[in-house]
């Protein structure tokens, strides 16, 4: 989503500020923008751009403006068009205070109508602006600034986090969490405040994560931690290590690409780390052996990619745990009725870990006192801290908006933890779980040789050819369905090509009308004898319409190879593993028909890594 950036200390602001934003612009790249405090004259000085973080990087050199403590922010739009009235900071009538913010002010309509009433002039169409002129009336109606600020945030209803600078206080920077993740790093005589610790990784490791519906007012050398009734807080300093270098594109043209080939070792990492667990996995876990044991039904949810792992993952959990599974889109998972079930484990499938409708629903099953595991990346991340129990994928850093390692060591973790249950449950032995962990690190070289094998066709001939297409149909049937989603969803996000996906077993209920010999069908094999003839079938249905075949199979198919116009083979593999082993073919494909588009392939229009709102 957005991101915020402040910082307060003895150096000028603005070059950690800029270059933490650029860390963070995966998150939104609608506007940026920057304000400070003059060390001349206490005025309020700022700029905004629209678009990237570079046009407002050029203002600056017209206008070099800098300051002790200063704020920043990275836009993706949610209220208003992205403009440079609605780029961030956003201010008060007199321009006296700037905020940034993540998040939604969802009472802004209410509050901006009571503030017009008594003759504050508005500028923008965006709930940040409402926080500015809120504040402004509180700190003239108040005696103190720190009530101001606990009358403003009980004031404001939805899920944000914001950073404010007043020139009534001009060494001190205001920090507000409710919903949205912020921390702050500590350093010597300077502090750091961010949407996530990436953007201050090189400068100190020693970081707060903001608790839940709380402020801080920070200074260069001291932080006051107040919950929402101005209670203090006592602020709880850990050690994080985060490595900024490996977050770097280290040559490759985009992160996607440099992800995209991260993944084998994403997987050895992720399946090694959890095997090395041993007997601590059940504290990671929030549960004991028993109640491992006792579990007779699985819920999985996540959004976008990672409700798609908890698709492919819930073969895992059937057939090798023998546990029925369900999996739940997180975002509309609020909206339906909640069925208290005895023995029920909910796992929350998030990359991010932030993720605003996981994280709701996080909370919905938690006041329902049912047992939650978050499956997340982010160690720190909010998820990790409300769920009751968690487990951590190993991916390192994921910066482009397109989820390919996350996605990946997902699946990894899901069918590790399957078997880890199944030999919790005495259904299978310790051998079939070391083979179990063998058979992923195959699935892991095989993702990476297939790639290699391919990388030349596809980049000189494949992707040519199939980025003049307007559409394309993807199908696929059991495990191979939730590929084909996965595999659409990509397509979608960075080519913009348009693309449908259906179990394969559906095309005759309707869909075959939409072929024709334009629109590529990608089909996605299937190891088992039975699924796979099924899919034969379904490949001579769309031959007989004239349809063209971009088939994604197994060594040794030859009437579905005989049937398609392009052929990826894979070699045979464990059936549940092959998604994961065609998962990076299929991702450097759609990432070649991105190159050939010319898009922005690390920042897709419109969208943002991390969605933090709802
Ligand atoms: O951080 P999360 O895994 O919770 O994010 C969920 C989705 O927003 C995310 O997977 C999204 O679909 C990806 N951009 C797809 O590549």
């Amino acid at each position: 989503m957005c991101s915020v950036i402040g910082y307060v200390g003895k150096n000028m602001s603005r070059p950690f500020v800029m270059e933490g934003l650029s860390r963070l612009e995966y998150r939104g790249y609608d506007s940026a923008g920057f304000a400070c405090l003059s060390p001349q004259d206490n005025q309020m000085l700022y700029a905004k751009a629209i678009g990237r973080l570079e046009n407002l990087t050029e203002q600056f050199n017209q206008h070099p403006i800098d300051g002790f403590l200063g704020i920043g922010h990275t836009r993706w739009s949610t209220h208003g068009v992205p403009s440079a009235e609605n780029a961030h900071p956003q201010f008060d009538c007199q321009k006296t205070i700037s905020i940034v913010h993540n998040g939604i002010i969802e009472n802004h309509h209410e509050l901006r109508e009571q503030l017009q009433d008594v003759g504050h002039v508005f500028h923008s169409q965006t709930d940040t602006e409402t926080i500015a002129h809120l504040f402004e009336s509180l700190l003239i109606s108040h005696n103190t600034f720190k009530s101001a600020v606990i009358d403003l945030v009980n004031h404001l209803d939805g899920a944000y986090a914001f950073l404010a600078l007043a020139q009534q206080r001009s060494d001190t920077m205001v920090v507000v969490r409710r919903r949205s993740p912020l921390c702050i790093g500590i350093g010597d005589a300077e502090m750091f405040v961010a949407s996530d610790v990436l953007a201050f990784a090189d400068k100190t490791n020693k970081v707060i994560f903001l608790p839940d519906e709380s402020f801080a007012l920070v200074k260069k050398d001291i932080i006051e931690l107040y919950d929402f009734t101005g209670k203090p807080l006592v602020p709880q300093v850990q050690e994080v290590q985060v490595n900024w270098h490996n977050s770097q594109k280290q040559g490759f043209e985009h992160y996607m690409l440099k992800e995209i080939y991260e993944q084998k070792n994403a997987i050895y990492s992720t399946v090694k780390f959890l095997q090395a667990l041993d007997e601590t996995i059940f504290d990671h876990l929030g549960l004991s052996l028993e109640e491992l044991k006792n579990v007779e039904r699985i819920h999985l949810l996540g959004c976008g990619t990672s409700w798609h792992a908890g698709l492919i993952a819930k073969f895992f959990f059937e057939q090798i745990c023998l546990i029925p599974t369900t999996v739940h889109l997180a975002s509309e998972f609020r909206y339906n009725h909640f069925f208290a079930e005895p023995n029920a484990l909910y796992i929350l499938i998030s990359q991010s870990g932030e993720t605003a409708d996981t994280l709701e629903a996080l909370r919905l099953i938690n006041s329902m006192n049912a047992k939650t595991i978050a499956l997340t990346n982010v160690a720190s991340s909010t998820m990790v801290r409300e769920a009751e129990g968690f487990l951590l994928t190993q991916a390192g850093h994921e910066i482009a908006v397109a989820s390919t390692k996350a996605f990946s060591t997902q699946v990894a973790a899901l069918y590790w933890f399957a078997h880890f249950m199944a030999y919790a449950k005495h259904i299978i032995n310790h051998q079939q779980l070391i083979a179990a962990q063998d058979d992923l690190l195959i699935a892991a070289e095989l993702l990476e040789n297939s790639i290699e094998n391919y990388k030349t066709v596809i980049a000189q001939e494949l992707a040519p050819r199939y980025a003049c297409s307007k559409k394309a149909i993807f199908l696929g049937r059991h495990v191979s369905y939730p590929i084909a989603q996965e595999a659409a969803l990509k397509l979608k996000e960075i080519s913009y090509i348009f693309a449908q996906t259906y179990p394969a077993g559906e095309l005759k209920h309707g869909p075959l009308a939409l072929i024709d010999n334009e629109t590529p069908v990608f089909l996605f094999s299937h190891i088992d004898p039975l699924i796979y003839q099924k899919l034969v079938a379904n490949a001579q249905e769309v031959k007989a319409r004239g349809g063209h075949i971009i088939l994604f199979a197994f060594e040794g198919q030859r009437e579905l190879i005989a049937l398609a116009d392009t052929v990826f083979l894979f070699p045979k593999i464990k059936p549940l593993l092959g998604p994961l082993a065609m998962t990076g073919v299929i991702q450097f494909f759609v990432y070649h028909i991105a190159k050939e588009l010319d898009r922005p392939i690390d920042k897709p229009r419109n969208l943002a890594k991390s969605v933090t709102v709802e």
